[in-house]
This record gives C-alpha cells, structure tokens and sequence, in this order.
C-alpha cells in the first residue's frame, strides 16, 4: 500500500465514503459489465458529480493517483489544455461536462464554448462533444444529460472496438503501440488497447511494445501503468526502438488511437505514429488505426487540412519523474538557452494504414467517405 492509496482513501474519506463505496455506487450508474480497474477497482477516467467535474489527475501519475475536482467551466478547461486530462475520448467527455458546467453557471453559452472550444486544436472529439451538448440541450438539466450520454457512447463505442479488433490479436501477439489510447483517454477501456484488454482477459497471450512516446511520454507513464493495472505483458521501449524490434521479426502488428481521421483515411495522432507507420510498411507489418466514429471529421478532405497543436517548449526541455527518494520533480535536459520545436501531433498519410477499426467495424482508409457519411 503505497501513498498512493493513502491520498484515494483519504479523499473519499473525506467525502464521508470508502473507495469501494464510491465505486460500487459509480459501476451501478452504467450499464455495461466490464470496465477498466486500479487495483481492482472500477474508474472512469472522468465523470460529474453534482457541479463538479472529477478527473483522474493524470501528470501525476505513474507515481500518484490522485482525483481532482473541477468546480467551473473554466477549470474544467483549464484541464482539458494543461493535460491534467488527455486522450482525444477523454478530451470530448470532460468537454461536454465542461459545456453542461456552463449551463449550470448560467454563463454566456457561446463565450464558454470558445474558451473550451480552443483548448485542444487538433481533437475532433472536442469540437464533437460540444457541438453535440449545444446543439440539443436548452436547459441545465438537459446539458448534463447530454454530456452523460456523451461519455456512456464512448464507453460503449470503445467495448464495440474491443470487439471488432479482437480477431486481430490471436494468442502470441506481439503488438506494438505509441502514446496513450487506454481508459485514461478515452473514458474507459480505450481505443488502441481495447482489443489487447479483451484478448487478455479472454485468456490469450498478448504482449505489447510501448512506445514511451516523448516528449510527454504517455506510454511510459500511462500506457504502462494502465497495463499494469490489468497485468497486461508488456514493456516500455524508446522512441526510436520500434525499427529494430520490427527488422527482427518481434513486431506482429501495430495499433495506436487517433486524434482527428480526415475523410480520405490520412489520421492524425501522437507526434511519432507517423514514423512507426512508416517503419511497419518497410517491415511488411501491418498497422491499424482504432477510434470511435465521433473521431473522423468528414469535413476535413485530408490531413493537410487538420490543425497540429504546437505546445510549449519547455516540455521537450524538460522530463517528470520521480528521485530514487520518491521526490516527485522535473529535470531539464536540455542545455539552457537552446530553443525547441513540440509539435503535439503528426498526420499519418491513409496509404500507410492497413485499417480502421471503429465500433462499427473495420474499414479500409480509402472506404471511409463511403461508410461513414454524414
Ligand atoms: O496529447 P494527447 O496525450 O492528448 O494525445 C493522445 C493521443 O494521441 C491518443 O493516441 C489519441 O488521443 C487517441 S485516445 C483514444
């Protein structure tokens, strides 16, 4: 037991409940049987309660669990750009109770979309959600429904993709994937991983490559960590390592989640998917994308029509972590005064993906503008 559960029980304590009361009362609230566990108990990555806003504080971790509550719209996206909440299905989720916040404050409607609205540039999750909250509620009660029903699609949409992808991972496989698709991204059970999740606990053996995907390295800190969680086989590489794992033959397949899939197949994700797919097209290894259908914008033609969210710069100078003392901190690691570049995501042209798994199926790139018009 670990400070970690220290500060999660002392927290519900607080809230005059034990942790296993909150969750039992929160898995009671949804209607699906399986969901994503911390030490065997049931989360989503974020959810409303009362005015609030809870998320799962996630630059915390691997090293902490901690939840925080959002009081206002402005907090909640506040959270949404410092990345405190991440993950284009989380970023949509937290959107659309951020949106009913607002309803609930009584504040000017169109300015509390434009300040959440700009948040995340790149995720077509975000624009969806609030559009969606907007668009059907017209009072407060309305808002919060709607942004219930918001993330009870993802959850579901995400089991769907656990589903269809399952074939694609038959016992021995080794997948590789970048950057964070899990529950912490998308609510719960994830894109990328869902269909590696459901192997697992089908009893399959899968294990899976984790990029650590710098400079923020959500697959060393959450991508690992989620499947420690499930006890998922795995291990962390650099960045840079995938190429020789899959000249060597120890690469089956690759999955990574999506940020914005314009019409014509070409995805925008994590900055460095586009150089595994790439790698995985010279090595004969197939590379699928996975994302609910709320991620591919038909109003896009390509993906040079996608905005690339630029981020500062100090999160390539500097890395989190914690000491062997268990002093949580950042490090610089780069000389002072050196300038550098952080593009936050890159697009992956449609040729290089083998397919797309969504909750409605798997569809070749080129076949999107056919299935999925709207
Ligand atoms: O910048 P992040 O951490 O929000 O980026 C996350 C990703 O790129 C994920 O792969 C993507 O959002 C899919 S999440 C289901």
């Amino acid at each position: 037991m670990g400070s970690f559960w220290v500060f999660y029980d002392q927290y519900m304590g607080s809230k005059g409940r034990s942790g296993a009361e909150a969750c039992g009362e929160f898995a009671a609230s949804v209607t699906l049987l399986l969901h994503m566990k911390v030490r065997g108990k049931e989360y989503r990555a974020v959810w409303m309660k009362g005015r609030d806003v809870v998320v799962i504080n996630q630059p915390l971790l691997p090293h902490r669990f901690e939840l925080l509550r959002l009081k206002n719209h402005r907090e909640t996206a506040r959270a949404i750009k410092t990345m405190i909440v991440r993950g284009a299905g989380t970023i949509g989720a937290t959107a659309g109770y951020g949106m009913a916040q607002a309803y609930l404050e009584g504040v000017d409607l169109d300015r509390a979309y434009r300040t959440l609205v700009e948040t995340r540039p790149t995720a077509a999750d975000l624009k969806h959600a609030l559009d969606r909250v907007r668009a059907r509620a017209t009072s407060a009660k309305e808002a919060v429904a709607e942004a219930e029903a918001i993330a009870d699609e993802y959850v579901e949409r995400a089991e769907e993709i656990a589903r269809v992808g399952l074939p694609l991972v038959p016992s021995g496989s080794r997948v590789l994937t970048h950057c964070n698709a899990g529950w912490l991204a998308l609510v719960d059970w994830g894109s990328a991983p869902a269909p590696i999740y459901l192997a697992h606990r089908k009893g399959r053996k899968v294990f899976v490559w984790v990029d650590e995907t710098r400079p923020r390295n959500q697959g060393a800190n959450l991508t690992s960590w989620e499947f420690l969680q499930e006890g998922v086989p795995h291990k962390i590489i650099a960045d840079n390592a995938g190429g020789l794992y899959m000249r060597r033959g120890e690469v089956d397949l690759c999955i990574v989640g999506a940020d914005r899939i314009a019409a014509n197949g070409d995805v925008a994700n994590k900055i460095g998917t586009y150089q595994k797919a790439v790698l995985a097209r010279e090595n004969g290894i197939p590379f699928y994308v996975a994302a609910p259908s709320s991620t591919i914008d038909m109003k896009c033609r390509s993906g040079d029509d996608i905005p690339i969210e630029e981020r500062d710069e100090d999160e390539v100078h500097y890395i989190s972590g914690q000491t062997n003392g268990k002093k949580s901190g950042r490090v610089r690691v780069t000389p002072r005064g050196a300038a550098a570049g952080n593009p936050a995501f890159d697009v992956t042209p449609a040729k290089y993906i083998t397919g797309i798994i969504t909750e409605r199926g798997i569809v070749k790139p080129g076949e999107l503008r056919k299935q999925f018009r709207k």
